[in-house]
């Protein structure tokens, strides 16, 4: 555990956006409640900023996500969390929101601001002793990609000074493979440069006038880095995750069902005869399963209901959503919370479903 001797270490967590790549899943809850192995991936962030020191979270949301985040409740894990609401009808942006907590972040000290959405494994104490030592305004933590050409990404100069952004370059076109991961050290000037009031994006109105002043850093992280902006990214999370605490997976026990490993079953979790459930399924609290059911490189989200003789892969089926029997599901599908596909219906590949809707013809 770290901690700042007479510091308090904040946090500006942006989770206001609409998640509209994540529909239809996203109607229904924002983007950092989306489980990632069985845990709110808000939980895992704040899991990893107690660890790395921090004591304050600021929520920068709009009034639907914070009255999400209100109902679900996940853990604090020790953080004090505060909420700063967007105004309505008036989303502000990845910077925006910066300003408008000036007050609840303060002057005294460099700051984190991440966005809500990514599931990573970043050394925030580093990224903050980066920043002190090398008198940045701006400190980027930077990801490794091997297919930089969906991203931010970044030239750099000496010192680690970034040089430049650019935004999605063509393959084999990049300067580097480092990418933007979603997270940085702000220091307090930089509420200065931060119109009040309207929507502004950090990316392109904030990072280049400080790039101007040659007061922009990059920090390299090494480890996990996933964003979860659409759907086959989600399911990529939770299978990076599960293939990284796999060595501590048990194998659960059930006389019925066959488990193919890596699988994560939460509680209350019932299991048909001649099922076979995995790899990489994440199965979530007190779903049903019936018989002959396979299920694989697929996220069942909790109260969910598959009934015999269902094959799922690579599919996302929502909370409480039901999958009648027989029913053939394409590979890709997205299936939103409380949905209900009627029995033998047949669902061609990356059909979606939204939230409470009811399937009772074809979709071919
Ligand atoms: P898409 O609509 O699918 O692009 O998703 P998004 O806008 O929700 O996410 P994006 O990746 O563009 O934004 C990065 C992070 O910033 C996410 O965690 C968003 O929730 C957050 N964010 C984006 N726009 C806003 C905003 O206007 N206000 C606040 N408070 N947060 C935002």
């Amino acid at each position: 555990m770290y901690s700042i001797i007479g510091e308090t270490v904040k946090a500006l967590i942006l989770a206001g956006g609409f998640a509209t790549r994540l529909r239809p899943l996203s109607c229904s809850r924002p983007k950092t409640l989306f489980p990632i192995v069985n845990k709110p991936l808000l939980q895992w962030i704040f899991e990893r900023l107690v660890h790395d020191g921090v004591d304050e979270a600021i929520l920068a949301v709009n009034a639907l996500t914070q009255f999400y985040i209100r109902q679900q409740k996940p853990p604090k894990c020790g953080l004090r969390v505060h909420f700063s609401i967007d105004p309505h009808k008036s989303p502000l942006g990845t910077a925006g929101p910066i300003r408008k907590a000036e007050k609840l972040l303060g002057h005294n000290e460099p700051f984190i601001v991440l966005n809500g959405d990514i599931f990573a494994d970043i050394d925030y104490k580093k990224l903050i002793e980066t920043h002190k030592k090398t008198n940045a305004l701006a400190t980027i933590a930077l990801c490794r990609v091997e297919d930089p050409s969906r991203f931010g990404v970044v030239e750099l100069c000496e010192g680690d000074c970034i040089k430049r952004f650019i935004e999605k370059p063509p393959k084999g076109q990049a300067p580097s493979n480092l990418i933007n991961a979603g997270a940085y050290v702000l220091s307090p000037e930089v509420f200065g440069l931060i119109p009040e009031g309207r929507a502004v994006s950090i990316e392109r109105e904030i990072f280049p006038q400080i790039v101007e002043a040659g007061r922009l850093v990059g920090c390299r992280i090494n480890g996990l880095w996933m964003d979860i902006g659409k759907p086959a990214e989600y399911l990529e999370a939770n299978k990076l995750l599960l293939d990284s605490i796999s060595p501590t997976i048990s194998k659960p026990q059930t006389s019925s069902a066959e488990i193919r490993l890596p699988v994560a079953l939460d509680q209350g979790v019932v299991l048909g005869e001649n099922s076979v459930i995995g790899p990489y399924a994440v199965i979530g609290k007190n779903v049903k399963i019936g018989k002959n059911v396979t299920i694989t490189n697929s996220v069942v989200f909790s109260d969910a209901e598959i009934a015999d003789d269902v094959q799922l892969h690579g599919v996302v089926v929502g909370e409480g959503a039901y999958i009648g029997r027989h029913a053939n599901i394409g590979y890709g599908c997205i299936i939103a919370d409380q949905a209900k596909v009627r029995e033998n219906i047949y669902l061609r590949d990356g059909s979606t479903v939204c939230p409470a809707k009811e399937i009772s013809e074809n979709i071919l």
